[in-house]
């Protein structure tokens, strides 16, 4: 299984050899994450009248869907934050349930209030090439009632390869979400095609790990810039 953290260390080397390489292990890459065929789910219609001050405070991630598999990490929350230069997404989790880490995105927001559940994150990337550094992805409110569920996805087109990517996140106010937001909560699946019955339920209990890192690493849901 490849993570960005080898593609983002061969292509940060610029002598040729290492290029050659890193292409191939990013190809793998490639291969490995973008796994859906055909292009992302088009005209999904999103959380109506999306009020982003409702959205503030934390959230508990229940439930999540990677169509690539991966399972790299639990106990993850999610919180905005407000600094003076905008808004912002902290995605805290444990790594290999041994490392305590977080990233932080820029929020990007959609002004126009029928695109308001259109989000979007942006990630700083500081060992990648310089035109990689910078990496936007789609952030879309599928559904919420802002008390107790949030349904969001994410989803990533390779024209390269005609395949996409799509990870889930089933958020819940509380630690343990309750049957009846998760009912809620899962509707919307439908709409982008998800199942779910390949929704993995994410642990929230065991949640001190063996190291606590105090600085923004990269995040591990968003791993390669589209377009590829
Ligand atoms: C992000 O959230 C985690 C977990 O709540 C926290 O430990 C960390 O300090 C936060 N980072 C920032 C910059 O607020
Ligand atoms: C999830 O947490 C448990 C308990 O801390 C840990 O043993 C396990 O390896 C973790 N799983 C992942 C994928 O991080």
């Amino acid at each position: 299984m490849c993570t960005i953290r080898c593609c983002s260390f061969y292509c940060s080397h610029d002598a040729a050899m290492l290029k050659i390489i890193s292409f191939i292990i990013c190809f793998n890459c490639v291969f490995a994450y973008f796994t859906l065929s055909g292009k992302c789910p088009e005209n999904v219609t999103l959380q109506e009248e999306f009020k982003l001050p409702d959205f503030f405070g934390k959230w508990y991630q229940s439930y999540h869907y990677s169509s690539d598999g991966q399972q790299q990490n639990n106990c993850s929350t999610l919180e905005l934050m407000t600094r003076p230069s905008g808004f912002y997404l902290n995605q805290s989790r444990v790594d290999r349930g041994l490392f305590h880490r977080y990233s932080i995105g820029k929020l990007d927001i959609n002004l126009r209030m029928e695109d308001a559940a259109r989000l979007e994150l942006m990630f700083a990337f500081k060992n990648a090439p310089r035109r990689l550094k910078t990496r936007r992805y789609p952030f879309h409110i599928l559904a919420t009632n802002y008390n107790y569920y949030a349904t969001i996805y994410t989803c990533q087109y390779s024209p390269l390869i005609d395949k996409h990517f799509i990870y889930v996140w089933i958020l819940s106010r509380n630690p343990i979400l309750n049957d009846v937001s998760k009912e809620l909560a899962i509707k919307p699946l439908q709409k982008i095609g998800v199942d779910s019955s390949k929704l993995v339920k994410d642990d929230q209990d065991k949640c001190v790990p063996k190291y606590y890192e105090d600085v923004p690493v990269e995040p591990t849901t968003f791993r390669f810039p589209v377009p590829i």
